[in-house]
Formats: structure tokens, C-alpha cells, sequence
């Protein structure tokens, strides 16, 4: 059945269109790199070569290598022996490991590639066409580990080309080549533009996880760049609508807003369980209106902890993907709730969002930059980013847009701290009285992370709460719980302990964190209710008398006469006397019996037995190996 409704969701899901009017083949820009061959002389020359979608491109710079093609395994589609490892021989130049396209993933020859120690990968086309871009696979497989760990640079080069690189090299000859990414971004003016382009949906396996990764890490630097103006950021979110026969069906409603115009696919690819397409097109709508309201305030850096902020608060796993967590993610950043709403719009109008209207707009290719068809999409400076979407990477495909000795420093060290937590204090979680705070600047940009003061723990999400835990935890603001002092006597709900909580201390009853209630023990009749009892509260206790002559014993909670306690220990007296005197003649009697026995008499025996029982006959035995040795 889960299959079933699988295809079922795949075909309904294909009924959303990108809106692409105009797109064709080719409308889809190629980003390259050029490729030099400076040796031998019969094949010098500059060629094109598309940069992969995964690895680290090297933006920027320029790598200079040698040329090997192997001679088994020409796909790279199984991993290369030991043997024949492309490691460079020390003093010798990097090898780019030439496989040829076909039959296994892109990426599995890169990885495998990268394993036998080459320095980058060269892959020929099989087919003579336009250059391509060699994207990663679906999420899903269990390719996602290795291509994270993918580092080194990959490039498709054309069918006729790779030929000749590899007639060279069945000749004898050294194919000595350079790949060079310096000119991949251009630098038109002292600022670079770029854009991402992103999704707010956090569950679509490992690139929703890589996406995200890299929102987090690359916050801080993005933060600064903007803060110094040395870039301007817009995010984009790509957007699909309904055609217009289909806006009435049940699918389009779930996966639409403003009547089929807005769309994104279910987040589960399962319509009968979890959150809506319509609930990330929403969410994506929000984040562009936190953006835009960020922006005009001239924080546009703001949408980077927003984002953050989301993902952490209000995960999908944890139902809190809603308008209720995302109001409260807003709250603690400082920005206008109503002004993101205005923005927003009714999501049930039959009409016209202009917000996402622009993004639809957008997504069509202007210029130089061609479509935006592959979710996440980086563009820097009017040019699609390729290459794994990591913080370092990106950093110098941005920093690439400077002209040399103009880049900003964060370009040349990334530990700069962003100095968030001075302002509005981050929106973290803080305690102005105790003077604590959640915020941390890191040049990952600010956290919000409980703390640790004198080594005691705070847990909690660092946004809206934080509290001390473990032992010495009452020592600080005693533990968030409830404390109070009266008449010289002090109270506190803490409990001082590994995972201590708040818990009112005996005689209160409450929450143990805001109040704890002096208990009225005579009037719950807890205690103190004998007849002869007369009961006063106290502030944490009570006070008990008896009437007349009587003493109350807290332990029984009952009264009784102090005579009666004076006769019970006379008799208790008297007791420890009789068995005193029992146990002495017991002892003499056990010394009397083992050695005068023989002589004793059964007289003696009868009034012994006045005073202690006497062995019986039949118990004789038990002691018979002791008397016969
Ligand atoms: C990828 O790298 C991580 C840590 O760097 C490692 O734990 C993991 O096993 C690697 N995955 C593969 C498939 O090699
Ligand atoms: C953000 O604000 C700047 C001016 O402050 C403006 O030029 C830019 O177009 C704005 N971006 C968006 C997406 O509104
Ligand atoms: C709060 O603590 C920080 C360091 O923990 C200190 O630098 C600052 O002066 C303190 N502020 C106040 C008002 O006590």
C-alpha cells in the first residue's frame, strides 16, 4: 500500500509546473572552468569543461596536473585496486584521473577516484553535445554519505576533446593540463551579488540536511559580508503552480495556496499523513516576507537567523512546523509581527501574491544565469554556483568576485566574530537580573546555547528558557525554584542533585517553581487529630497540644498520659532485670551442664525448667558430635 500511494503521490505531484514558460533545452547554463593543456605541443590549447555539482571546486584558483587514464575499470564505477594508485609520487605533479561517462552515478567515479588518490577528475562525454552539469543523485540513496566526503574538483569535458587527451597518452606522451577557476565568477564591481535559492522544507533527506548544514555554518560569514556592505543577499524560494484544469482537485488544494497559484510538493510525498505542500509554500512565503521586512529595517541579516532559528525551534519531526512557532522565532529576533503579515497576504484570495509572483518571475533564467532548476541553487554574481554547498567552498566562490587586494578579511580569515549577541541580545534566552545569557558569538554567527557559569549547567532551548541543573544548581538564582524566608526561618523548593528539580519542600504544597503554599495541617486534618489534640498552624508546620495532663507524641501523632509513660518504664525496668537474671542462669546453666551433668539431678533439672526451657531428650543429638569429642 506505502507503495502504492508512493506513485500515486509521484504522479499527482507531477501534475505541479514549474513555471518556466520559456523553458527549453539549453536555457539551463552550463557553469565552466577552463581547461589548459600545456604539454605536448600537438594538442596545446584552452577547452571548456563543466564543473560538478559536487566536490570543491577551487573558485578562484588553479590546479596544475598530469593527465592518467587507466587502464581497467576506464568508468571508475568500481573502486580502483591498490595498485594502481593515482597518488602523486612525491616531487611529481598532481594526477587528474580521466574515466569516461556511463554507467554509474557521477559521483561514485569522483569518489572513487578520490579514494586511489587523484587530485581531480577529468570525466568524458560519451555522446558528442553541449556541455552538461554533473548534478548529484536523488536524495534517498546511499550515495548521500560518500558525496559529502567528496573533495576534490570534478569536470565533464566533450567526447572529441577527451579523445585526444587520450590518444596523447596511449602515444607515450605526458599530458600535462591546468584547470583554472579564476575566471568562473566575474567581478564587476566592488560588491558582489549573490542568491540562494532554498526551500523551508526539513525533511527531504539528505539535501534538506546539506542545505540546511550550510545555512548554519556559512551564517556568520554571510553576516558579515552584509553588515559591511561588501555583499548584497537576496534568497529565493522556486515556486510551482497548478495548472489551471486541476485547481479544484483535492491535490492541488493540499499542495497549493491562493487558488493552485503557489505550490510546493507534499513534504512526505504522502498525502494522507504529516504536513502539506501547502504548509512549506507558507513557510516559504514567510521566510521571503521576514526577509523583506528585514531588508527594509536595513538588517537583511536578520532572514540568516531566522532561518537558523526555524529549523532548530520548529522542526517538522516535532510538529512544530506552524505559524504559532514561527510568530515566536520572530518575536525573539525583534521584527514587526504585523508587517510580515501584511506581506504575507490571504493565503485563500483568488488572486495575486506579489511576493511569490516575483519569485516565479525569477526563477526564470536572466541574462548570463540561465533557469533555476536544481534545489539548492547558489548564484554568485549572476553565475550558478557548482560544487558542493560548503562553507569554505562557497566563501572563495564568493570571495573569487573581489578584485585581488580588494576582498574584505573575513575572505582571508574566517574566525571573525559577528558581535550578534550585543545587539537585542541575539534573541537568546537571558536572565538581566543574574546577568546570564544564552548568546554566544561565534564566527558561525551567534548561537543561542544555555550556559555554563561555575560550572553549573543550564539546560533548555537557549531561546525562551534556561534552566540550572545538576549539583550547585540551588547556589545560582537557587535553581529557578521558589524560596522565601519568615520569622528567621528559610525555605526553598531546590533539591541540590544530578537532574534536581523544583518540589516544595514538607509542609508546602505548590509548583515549586513560582510558589509553594504553607500547608494548613489542622485544617486538611493531616495530623494532629485525636481528641484530646488541639491544633495551631505554624508557617511550614503546625503546633500540637493536648488537653490536661497528656503529652503528644509527634511520631503517633497521638496523646498519652504522662504517668502511664512513667509506670510503662518502671515495667520496662523491671523487664530488663528478669531478663538479665534469665540469661545470667542461662549462661551458668550451659557452663553447669557441660560440666557437672553427669551429676545432675532431675530436681534440679525441675526447677531449672521453672526459669528456661530445657533441652528436651530428643534435642541431645544435635549437640552429639560436640559431647562425644
Ligand atoms: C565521511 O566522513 C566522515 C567523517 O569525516 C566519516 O565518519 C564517514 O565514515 C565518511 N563516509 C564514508 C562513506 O567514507
Ligand atoms: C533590500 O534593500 C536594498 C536597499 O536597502 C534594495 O536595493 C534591495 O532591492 C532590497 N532587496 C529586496 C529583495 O527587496
Ligand atoms: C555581566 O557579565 C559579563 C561577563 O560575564 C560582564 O562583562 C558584564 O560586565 C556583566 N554586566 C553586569 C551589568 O554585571
Amino acid at each position: 500500500m506505502g507503495r502504492f500511494q508512493r506513485q500515486k503521490a509521484a504522479i499527482l505531484i507531477g501534475i505541479l509546473v514549474l513555471d518556466l514558460t520559456q523553458l527549453v533545452m539549453g536555457r539551463f547554463v552550463v557553469e565552466k572552468n577552463s581547461l589548459r593543456v600545456t604539454s605536448p605541443e600537438s594538442i596545446k590549447g584552452t577547452h571548456d569543461s563543466a564543473i560538478g555539482n559536487f566536490g570543491i571546486p577551487q573558485y578562484g584558483g588553479s590546479m596544475a596536473g598530469t593527465v592518467v587514464y587507466p587502464k581497467e575499470n576506464q568508468k571508475g564505477c568500481k573502486s580502483f585496486s591498490g595498485t594502481s594508485s593515482f597518488k602523486p609520487k612525491s616531487g611529481a605533479m598532481p594526477n587528474f584521473l580521466l574515466v569516461d561517462r556511463g554507467d554509474c552515478f557521477f559521483a561514485l567515479k569522483v569518489w572513487n577516484a578520490q579514494n586511489a588518490g587523484a587530485s581531480a577528475v577529468l570525466v568524458a562525454d560519451n555522446i558528442d553535445e553541449a556541455l552538461i552539469t554533473m548534478d548529484t543523485p536523488e536524495a534517498g540513496s546511499s550515495s548521500a554519505e560518500y558525496i559529502q566526503n567528496i573533495t576534490i574538483p570534478s569536470a565533464l569535458i566533450e567526447k572529441s576533446f577527451a579523445e585526444k587527451l587520450k590518444k596523447a597518452i596511449s602515444g607515450g606522451e605526458m599530458v600535462y593540463v591546468n584547470l583554472d577557476w579564476r575566471e568562473a565568477v566575474p567581478h564587476p564591481d566592488d560588491r558582489v551579488e549573490y542568491e540562494l535559492w532554498t526551500n523551508s522544507n526539513d525533511e527531504c533527506g539528505f539535501k534538506c540536511d546539506m542545505l540546511m548544514n550550510f545555512v548554519k555554518d556559512f551564517k556568520g560569514a554571510a553576516q558579515i559580508l552584509e553588515k559591511g556592505s561588501y555583499t548584497q543577499f537576496t534568497p529565493h524560494y522556486i515556486t510551482w503552480y497548478c495548472p489551471p484544469a486541476f485547481t479544484v482537485s483535492k491535490q492541488c488544494k493540499s499542495q497549493c495556496i491562493n487558488h493552485g497559484r503557489y505550490c510546493a510538493p507534499d513534504p512526505e510525498q504522502d498525502f494522507s499523513k504529516g504536513y502539506e505542500g501547502k504548509d512549506v509554500v507558507l513557510e516559504n512565503l514567510r521566510q521571503l516576507c521576514v526577509f523583506k521586512v528585514a531588508n527594509e529595517t536595513k538588517k537583511p541579516w536578520v532572514w540568516w537567523d531566522y532561518v537558523t532559528d526555524f529549523r532548530i525551534r520548529c522542526p517538522m519531526k516535532e510538529k512544530k512546523y506552524n505559524k504559532e512557532c514561527a510568530d515566536s522565532v520572530i518575536k525573539s529576533l525583534g521584527l514587526d509581527l504585523k508587517k510580515i503579515e501584511k506581506c504575507m497576504g490571504d493565503p485563500n484570495a483568488d488572486s495575486d501574491n506579489p511576493v511569490l509572483k516575483e519569485e516565479q518571475d525569477a526563477q526564470v533564467g536572466k541574462g548570463s544565469r540561465g533557469d533555476v532548476t536544481i534545489l539548492p541553487t547558489l548564484v554568485v554574481n549572476n553565475r550558478q554556483y557548482r560544487g558542493k554547498l560548503e562553507k569554505g567552498a562557497v566563501l572563495k566562490a564568493l570571495c573569487s568576485g573581489f578584485e585581488e587586494t580588494t576582498e574584505p578579511a573575513v575572505c582571508l580569515s574566517t574566525d571573525v566574530e559577528t558581535n550578534e549577541c550585543l545587539d537585542n541580545n541575539g534573541g537568546c534566552w537571558q536572565d538581566k537580573a543574574a546577568n546570564i545569557t544564552a548568546c554566544k558569538d561565534t564566527f558561525r554567527g551567534r548561537v543561542c546555547e544555555c550556559p555554563v557559569i561555575n560550572g553549573v549547567r543550564f539546560t533548555g532551548d537557549g531561546y525562551s528558557s534556561c534552566v540550572a541543573s545538576g549539583p550547585g544548581r540551588c547556589k545560582i538564582n537557587n535553581g529557578g525554584c521558589w524560596q522565601d524566608a519568615k520569622d528567621g526561618q528559610s525555605f526553598s523548593a531546590c533539591l541540590d542533585q544530578e537532574g534536581g528539580k523544583c518540589e516544595c519542600p514538607l509542609g508546602f504544597k505548590g509548583d515549586g517553581v513560582k510558589s509553594c503554599e504553607d500547608i494548613d495541617e489542622c485544617k486538611e486534618k493531616k495530623a494532629c487529630h485525636c481528641a484530646e489534640c488541639s491544633c495551631k498552624n505554624t508557617w511550614g508546620s503546625y503546633d500540637c497540644s493536648c488537653s490536661g495532663d497528656l503529652l503528644y507524641i509527634r511520631d503517633h501523632d497521638t496523646c498519652i498520659s504522662k504517668r502511664a509513660t512513667e509506670v510503662k518504664s518502671a515495667w520496662t525496668a523491671v523487664w530488663v532485670i528478669l531478663m538479665g537474671l534469665a540469661m545470667a542462669a542461662g549462661g551458668a546453666y550451659l557452663i553447669y551442664k557441660y560440666r557437672l551433668r553427669s551429676y545432675m539431678d532431675s530436681e534440679i533439672r525441675a526447677i531449672m525448667s521453672q526459669y528456661m526451657p530445657l533441652d528436651s531428650q530428643n534435642e541431645v543429638p544435635n549437640h552429639a558430635s560436640d559431647e562425644h569429642a
